[in-house]
């Protein structure tokens, strides 16, 4: 089992690039499936969940070449079976979107429940309300979702909740139906957008990515053989903006989209950090500690979840007391646990945690509990006095391509090794 060994405190200094979205890409592999055709996409993300995905396509049938580290060129124009192994789809959560493609594609699926990040209970049923609204008939049992439908055909579908996941999945099973469909109460996610963008590449035609209403009109065939670059990843620009304020460091963040950023951006000045954007980049410096604030997490465009315990790390140090309001998932304060050992003081009780601001976080042995929890500890560990050793790094390595390389060129001091 790897570990990583940070030592601390470092204030990080230089230029970072970032990667293509992790949430972005690996709802476009699965959306593949609907061309009947080949797929190139360019600036996507090296880690374990892109690569599951792709190996989940090639049990299906697709023939998958990666042209170079970030490079990969899909064929899907023989797919040979719509079931795919609960052993591999419960590994990360957006398995979830192999039904809508599948569905578009073949009229069926059957797909092993989505794992992911342990955040509480994670329900699907806007992702089923949506497709048998399109007229598809739907199962879950035995661990697996199966979904059937003669034919796809248009239709309103208002969420009771803005989801993510449901809002890209009902694109994906409509992209390919007969007649109209209307998305009501959509999400507006960068990745969301990024998805439609590649599907109407691909000769999709859908309107208003990036509002609450969505509309697909449908086509008979997405005909593929262009290229698609994914969208960079807002999670990780975000990550390397909080980094830059906890280690009261001066980074320029390379390869992003400053108004993806804007929620983050304004908490930063909030807390008195300082944000220049700089068109494709945007650059965060900071040489003071962190004042206090409140934060909720939102939707797009409010604050993300998954910046979540990365403004925790910074607030953990601040001038004063915090609080944050987690409003999308029930249990997203764990890493506070690993933070507390660490020498913060940190109440969570249900989806609020109050942040007691302490001088500095000292460093100890603390365990990734999921995905941005790892980077968060990753950013406590640069920022604390002594030795951290952080493990789990499977969920790290899920979303995050070459994390502790892109932190090392910042300064920071940190090793992989092997336990
Ligand atoms: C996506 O998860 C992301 N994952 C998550 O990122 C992210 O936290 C989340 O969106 C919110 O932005 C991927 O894109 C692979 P949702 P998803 O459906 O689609 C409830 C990361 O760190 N809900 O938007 O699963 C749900 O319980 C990961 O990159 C229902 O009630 O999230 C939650 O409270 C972690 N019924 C809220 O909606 C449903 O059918 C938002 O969930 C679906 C969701």
């Amino acid at each position: 089992m790897d570990k990583l060994v940070i030592y601390g405190p470092t204030r990080l200094k230089g230029e970072v690039t970032i990667s293509g979205a992790k949430n972005a890409a690996v709802a476009i592999l699965p959306a593949t499936l609907l061309v009947n055709g080949i797929s190139i996409i360019e600036n996507i993300p090296n880690i374990s969940d892109v690569k599951l995905s792709c190996t989940i396509l090639e049990k299906l049938g697709a023939k998958v070449n990666w042209i170079a580290n970030n490079k990969v060129e899909i064929d899907t124009r023989n797919i040979t079976s719509s079931n795919t192994p609960l052993d591999i789809t419960s590994k990360f959560r957006a398995s979830y979107y192999l039904v809508g493609s599948l569905l578009g594609r073949c009229g069926s699926a059957e797909v092993g429940l989505p794992g992911g990040c342990n955040l509480g209970a994670r329900p699907i049923d806007q992702h089923i309300k949506g497709f048998e609204s399109l007229g598809a008939k739907v199962e879950v049992s035995q661990g697996k979702i199966t979904a059937k439908a003669k034919k796809l055909v248009g239709t309103s579908i208002y969420m009771d909740i803005v989801s993510v996941g449901a809002t890209i999945n009902v694109m994906l099973a409509s992209v390919l139906a007969e007649g109209t469909t209307t998305i009501d109460n959509a999400a507006k996610e960068p990745h969301i957008v990024d998805v439609a963008n590649f599907l109407n590449t691909m000769g999709a035609d859908i309107r208003g990515a990036g509002t609450d209403v969505i509309k697909i009109n449908g086509v008979k065939e997405l005909k593929g053989n262009y290229t698609y670059s994914v969208v960079p990843d807002q999670i990780e620009a975000g990550t390397f903006m909080l980094a830059a304020i906890a280690s009261r460091g001066d980074i320029v963040i390379k390869n992003c989209i400053p108004e993806h950023l804007d929620c983050i951006t304004a908490k930063i000045f909030e807390i008195g950090g300082n944000v220049e954007d700089l068109g494709d980049s945007i650059h965060v410096w900071t040489n003071k500690r962190p004042g206090r604030a409140i934060v909720k997490t939102l939707p797009y465009p409010g604050f993300p979840t998954d910046m979540q315990p990365q403004i925790g790390v910074a607030l953990s140090i601040a001038d004063g007391t915090s609080i944050i309001n987690e409003s999308i998932w029930e249990s997203r304060f764990q890493y506070t646990a690993e933070l507390n050992k660490m020498g913060a003081h940190i109440t969570a009780q249900g989806k609020s945690a109050v942040f007691e601001g302490v001088k500095n976080l000292t460093g100890a042995p603390v365990y990734a509990t999921d995905l941005r929890a790892g980077a968060a500890l990753i950013i406590a560990g640069i920022i604390a006095n002594g030795e951290t050793h952080l493990y789990n790094l499977d969920h790290i390595d899920r979303g995050y391509e070459n994390i502790e390389d892109k932190f090392r060129s910042l300064g920071a001091k940190i090793q992989r090794v092997s336990e």
